[in-house]
């Protein structure tokens, strides 16, 4: 197995609801559920690879409140060289509607103040040798993000090849953070991202010729990933080959880090020598079951898809 990490945004998400849009200000609702739980694609991605069984390191901070002594506790190993910002952590809420839309409050809390000179203090590049390093949050972590470059020269060094997954941009994909994206990824080796941030990004409606269109401004050999929500997972392979998975129809309870989850399925078993198709169908695979439960689980542990497939 190659070494795993993950790099950029974990905080803290209260999901409340549900609740019809929307209140009338100075007015109080009263709502069934609320979850309070680690958020950020960071942190989705941590807690996936921690239910799959596989070891990790995680690159992330948080503030100096409550909030952040929680956070940490929820990965009692691996946070313990986190750096704890004079700020409060960064919380979402998050307000749950009927129609299964989700309206986010967020603090900018912690995120900005992740430096590049933090995070390489938090990981050994000798031990990430070979391996691959996530990195998450672009438009939130704007200290590491200035410093790309010398995290990308970081992970040249060590051989670490960079899977990318933005997230979406705040102020929407402007053309200059289309820009910087597709900037970043020429020093990526994978890119993770859905179908409409790959559409969008490249200007081309089909995700296929997308894909092809990201991978020819990356390194040669690099792996472009689709995630398509309902209809599964596309892959441009390393060869230039297509792979594609389907997802299972499941009922739906909450869609929140989906993405993040199925990028922990997916490059764990990259790491662990699978063929392309199987990845992706790891990837979906635990996507599913994480978005159809409650509270979630993330069913079975790497070993078991290791099983399935011989590998
Ligand atoms: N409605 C759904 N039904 C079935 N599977 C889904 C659904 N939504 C997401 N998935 C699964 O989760 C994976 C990732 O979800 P999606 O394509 O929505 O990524 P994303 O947009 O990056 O998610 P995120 O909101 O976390 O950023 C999909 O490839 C699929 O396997
Ligand atoms: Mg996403």
């Amino acid at each position: 197995m190659r070494p795993l990490a993950v790099v950029g945004n974990a905080n803290v998400d209260l999901i409340l609801g549900p609740a019809a849009p929307w209140p009338k200000a100075g007015t109080e609702i009263i709502v069934d559920h609320d979850e309070l739980r680690v958020g950020g694609c960071a942190g989705n991605s941590a807690l996936a690879w921690d239910s799959l069984g596989v070891d990790y390191a995680i690159a992330a901070n948080v503030g100096n409140d409550q909030f952040g002594t929680w956070l940490r506790q929820a990965f009692p190993e691996r946070s313990r060289s986190w750096p704890v910002e004079n700020v409060g952590t960064t919380l979402s809420v998050g307000i749950t509607h009927p129609d299964g839309e989700r309206t986010f409050f967020t603090t900018r809390g912690h995120l900005p103040l992740l430096t590049f000179d933090e995070v390489r203090s938090m990981l050994d590049g000798e031990t990430l040798r070979g391996g691959y390093a996530l990195l998450t949050g672009s438009f939130l972590t704007d200290a590491l993000t200035a410093d790309y470059d010398r995290f990308f020269e970081w992970a040249d060094t060590h051989d670490i090849a960079v899977a990318l997954d933005t997230g979406w941009p705040l102020d929407g994909w402007t053309e200059a953070n289309c820009a910087a994206t597709v900037g970043w990824l020429k020093r990526c080796r994978l890119a993770l991202f859905n179908e409409v941030e790959t559409t969008t990004l490249t200007g081309l409606s089909d995700p296929i010729e997308a894909a092809r269109d990201l991978k020819a401004h990356m390194p040669e050999g690099a792996i472009v990933v689709v995630k398509r929500g309902p209809h599964g997972a596309i892959a441009v392979g390393a060869d230039g080959g297509l792979s594609s998975v389907a997802a299972p129809a499941v009922s739906v309870v909450d869609t929140i880090g989906a993405g993040d989850v199925f990028n922990a399925g997916f490059l764990a078993a990259l790491a662990a020598g699978m063929p392309l198709a199987a990845c992706l169908s790891t990837g979906v695979t635990i996507a599913s079951e994480a978005i159809s439960t409650l509270p979630r689980s993330y069913g079975k542990p790497l070993s078991s898809f290791l099983q399935e497939t011989g590998a």
